[in-house]
């Protein structure tokens, strides 16, 4: 039997050994959500890479009307449907198995949300969560560019979209990729985010020494990493 910890006396308690636990990049692309929700329309959104589905479910609390989200391990699919029962959320959301845009092909949305795996390590790198949850090969852009690749084709004409990105990813870099599908993106939010030193030891070695130029920061025996929060739109000519 899974121990429980009291939250809140009205809450039920999550599991204290939580592999889809959110994360401080969670947390920063929940509130970047939240902060820039009047500025998107709420018809439709998607979230990619659920995990837990915190932010599919955040996208319900801010109005949006139809959710739908996809991840590559079923057993988010089960965290996501659980925690969406909770929040009597289940008749709005379609949840989909499968790889990146492979599940949610020909289908457009009003606001895309994204936290996907994109630390620079080519095995699994995070001690607290699944084996599918960070790592993304030695520049940590493994899914983020056939993400981005697809982005054009799954926004609605007004659509938007907001992704946790780490700084080490470079964004120029995601910039100019944006660019040959005529999408612009902005840094909306910011914060440096402690890594465990399991996972830091593990970060590849070639960005590590590129230290602040790339967002990565040490005190003493901390080790940081710069996160940003990018605003995705449609050029405007
Ligand atoms: C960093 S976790 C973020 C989870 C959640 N969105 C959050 O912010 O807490 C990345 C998620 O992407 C999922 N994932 C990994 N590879 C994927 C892929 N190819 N297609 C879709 N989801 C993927 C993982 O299973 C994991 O749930």
């Amino acid at each position: 039997m899974e121990a429980q910890l009291p939250t809140s006396p009205d809450a039920p308690a999550g599991p204290v050994h939580d592999p889809f636990r959110p994360s401080a990049h969670t947390g920063l692309l929940i509130a970047a959500l939240r902060a820039r929700a009047a500025t998107f329309a709420s018809d439709s959104g998607l979230d990619m890479g659920l995990g837990s589905g915190t932010v599919l479910a955040v996208l319900g609390q801010i109005g949006v009307r139809r959710l739908f989200g996809v991840d590559i391990d079923p057993d988010a699919l089960n965290a996501t449907a659980s925690l969406l029962r909770t929040l009597d959320m289940t008749d709005r959301a379609t949840l989909r198995q499968g790889s990146l845009w492979e599940p949610v092909e020909g289908q457009r949305f009003s606001v895309i949300a994204a936290n996907l795996p994109q630390f620079a390590a080519d095995e699994p790198a995070d001690p607290d969560h699944t084996p599918y949850w960070s790592s993304a090969g030695e520049d940590g852009r493994r899914f983020m560019d056939p993400f981005l690749a697809g982005l054009d084709r799954h926004l609605l004409p007004d659509g938007v979209a907001l992704i946790a990105h780490n700084v080490f990813l470079g964004q120029d870099r995601t910039a100019a990729l944006l660019r040959r599908d005529g999408l612009t993106c902005q840094a909306v939010a910011e914060t440096s985010v402690l890594l465990h030193p399991r996972k830091a030891a593990m970060l590849n070695p070639a960005l590590r020494a590129r230290g602040p130029a790339c967002g990565i920061h040490r005190v003493g025996c901390y080790d940081f990493i710069d996160v940003q929060v990018l605003e995705i739109r449609r050029a405007t000519p």
